[in-house]
């Protein structure tokens, strides 16, 4: 049985990269960060088709002893899912170093350092690594500056650990355009749209068309360095 970790892994697009890398025979790591009773939830859901095959572990990733704590708790794995992330606006006149660090650690920092402390125990089961990226990380989201550096920092990442780390571990990223919509900032309708009509496919993706690609890039063992961007054409006209 191989064995993947998941960050954020319990909600939204890490819940559907859980269930799809555990339909395919990995044993889950369920990484959450306040969400312990829906992550718990979707371990027992997992664990009751197939005996102990789902774990939850609990850690606060903008903090780098934390980060140390949940790799030290970790003794084999084969593909670590870095998912988890903060997404909130910094317009440039109120934007403060407290943001700056909430998000730069949580969706740049941790990567790097639960890359780094896991990448012993990649290397002995020839394992991988994917980065949930964005789109913007190319072309930066209006009034979401932080945001977007973090995102074009793990972008270059990817690239730039997939060299550090070959010919052992192999290093990806998915690029995902509009999935779901952000559960803290409310749109209106006129706002949807809008973003809607600069898809070339006039849709937002699945949960599932980027837990596909995951699978997708762990399977492909020729493959490393490469971002995969899952828009529905988004960044055609971008
Ligand atoms: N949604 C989209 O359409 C979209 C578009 C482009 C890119 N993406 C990328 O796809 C990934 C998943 O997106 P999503 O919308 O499904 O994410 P999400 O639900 O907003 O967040 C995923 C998880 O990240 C965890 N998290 C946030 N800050 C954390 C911290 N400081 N320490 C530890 N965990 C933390 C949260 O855990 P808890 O809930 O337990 O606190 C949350 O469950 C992200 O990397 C995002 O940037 C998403």
């Amino acid at each position: 049985m191989k064995t993947a970790l998941i960050t954020g892994g319990a909600q939204r697009i890490g819940a559907q990269i859980t269930q799809t890398l555990h339909k395919h025979d990995y044993n889950v790591i369920i990484h959450y960060r306040h969400k312990k009773q829906v992550a718990t939830a979707l371990s027992q859901m997992l664990n009751r088709k197939r005996p102990n095959s789902a774990t939850t572990l609990q850690a606060e990733l903008s903090n780098v002893d934390s980060i140390q704590t949940l790799s030290a708790s970790i003794h084999g794995l084969d593909v670590l899912v870095n998912n988890a992330a903060i997404f909130y606006p910094t317009p440039i006149a109120y934007a403060n170093h407290d943001s700056w660090q909430q998000i730069i650690n949580t969706n740049l920092m941790a990567p790097f350092f639960l890359s780094q402390s896991l990448a012993t125990t990649l290397a002995k089961n020839n394992g991988c690594i994917i980065n949930i990226v964005d789109i913007h990380a190319q072309r930066p989201l209006k009034n979401y500056p932080i945001y977007s550096i973090s995102k074009a920092g793990l972008l270059m990442m990817t690239q730039a650990l997939a060299r550090e780390l070959a010919p052992k571990i192999r290093v990806c990223g998915v690029s995902p355009g509009s999935i779901l919509w952000p559960e803290d900032t409310e749109l209106d309708n006129k706002q949807k749209n809008k973003i809607l009509k600069k898809i070339a496919l006039s849709k937002q993706g699945s949960t599932q068309d980027i837990a596909n690609t995951v699978l997708f890039l762990i399977n492909s063992p020729y493959i490393t360095g490469q971002i995969i961007n899952v828009d529905g054409g988004r960044t055609l006209s971008q």
